[in-house]
């Protein structure tokens, strides 16, 4: 985790001349603030002098200020002022307290916790986009971030989890491009879908194909991208997609950044505002598990397959906090449409393996002109049954490459 850049806050939450952010991330307490050139810097949360929590700080000569006595730290942790020593202190420049760099894209604030330089932050098209075409918010999920993750690998959950029934109103219904059905009667009229995975360099490219007439095939593209990330179909599909990207608070729980972006055009705030659906100012879902989710079990008879509302993110909080706060794997039974998910495991051991022999891990990027993520495409569509549909995939990712790349 700590080889690749992170996000730790939405700049929202970070506004000029606001107050400095806790933020605990990877296991580690630290405190996010925007310096007055606007820099924003993450520093150890306790003070390099006698420890006190540095977000109760001031923002002023270029730096954070601690309120005990007044040391300043830059946002590279070195302290600019020891006023209450003689003379300004003469040691100060020996004391470097921790710090990690920041980035600011997409609508968040990304750090690198890792040893040596930092690797390029990815050229994702989500962050890269006008701030009118994408939205991003976060939510706390109190589970290990992997469980999290898998999810958003897991094809076979949709004809499940998240189906509407016959009583859903209309409008949260999505009608697939080209065809006069929802989604979500294509995902329940064939509920055990082929699943394919394929190595790419950022990860997995993951398609999943469900029967939809006699000669026609629902096919969906998803990725996982390493190691903490997934890029799936979502509201925008066709124009964009929608990412999430699992953030380590510790082992047992995680912020789950939601991305949502279009390439063409602004999103509308219809969009903006479902993406925040039952979700308080505390970035927490108001269903959970202190509640049992709200679940209504007589919605279950008409309205929804669990009972628990239309929000994806519910469910889905839903299906994996209560896997445990870590799942026992050990006593799990995988099954043949867990593919995906065994894959992405394997990558991830991998990973670890490649860190513990000094080599950087899987889609770590150095290389600048390696640094191009245009194939990395979510989509979802009917073909024909009868056409090759691995050629048809790619002759889809290059067309929206095109599009992208004009
Ligand atoms: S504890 Fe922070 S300046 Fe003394
Ligand atoms: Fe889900």
């Amino acid at each position: 985790m700590r080889r690749y850049w992170q996000p730790i806050a939405l700049s929202e939450e970070l506004p000029q001349g606001g107050a400095p952010l806790r933020v605990n991330v990877l296991g580690e307490e630290l405190v996010l603030f925007r310096d007055d050139n606007g820099q924003p810097g993450l520093l150890g949360l306790h003070c390099s002098h006698r420890g006190t929590d540095l977000s109760y700080g001031r923002i002023e000569n270029g730096g954070l200020r601690c309120i005990y006595h007044g040391w300043l730290y830059d946002v590279c942790g070195r302290v600019i002022e020891q006023p209450g020593e003689p003379g300004g202190g003469a040691n100060r420049d020996q004391i470097r307290h921790r710090a990690h760099p920041c980035r600011e894209s997409g609508g968040v604030i990304l750090t690198y916790m890792g040893p040596g330089e930092p690797p390029l932050l990815p050229d994702y098209e989500f962050l890269s986009v006008p701030e009118e075409q994408r939205a991003v918010t976060k939510i706390l999920y109190n589970c290990n971030y992997l469980q999290g993750n898998e999810g958003n690998i897991d094809p076979v959950h949709l004809s499940f989890l998240h189906q509407f029934l016959a009583d859903a109103p209309m409008p949260l219904r999505r009608v697939v491009p080209g065809t006069d059905t929802t989604d979500n009667t294509l995902l329940g009229k064939d509920i055990a879908p082929a699943i394919e995975v394929e190595l790419t360099d950022f990860g997995l490219r993951i398609c999943s194909l469900r029967a939809s007439a006699e000669d026609k095939t629902y096919l969906r593209v998803t990725n996982f991208v390493m190691p903490n990330l997934a890029a799936f179909g979502g509201s925008t599909v066709g124009e964009g997609y929608s990412v999430h990207w699992h953030v380590p608070i510790d082992d047992t729980s995680h912020w789950k950044y939601v991305f949502m972006f279009s390439r063409e055009k602004a999103l509308p705030l219809e969009l903006v505002n479902k993406s925040r659906a039952e979700l308080g100012a505390d970035f927490r879902l108001t269903r959970s598990g202190v509640n049992r989710y709200q679940q209504d079990r007589e919605s279950m008879k008409t309205k929804t397959f669990t009972g628990m509302g239309y929000n994806f993110q519910a469910h889905d909080a839903f299906a994996t906090e209560s896997q445990g706060a870590i799942q026992d794997r050990t006593s799990e039974h995988l099954v043949s449409s867990d593919k995906a998910i065994i894959a992405a495991r394997k990558l991830l051991l991998n990973a670890i393996n490649d860190v513990k022999h000094g080599r950087d891990p899987q889609h770590v990027v150095r290389d600048p002109a390696a640094n191009r993520f245009s194939h990395l495409q979510v989509f979802s569509e009917i073909i024909d049954a009868s056409i090759d549909w691995k050629q048809h995939t790619r002759e889809r990712i290059a067309t929206i490459e095109r599009v992208r790349n004009r």
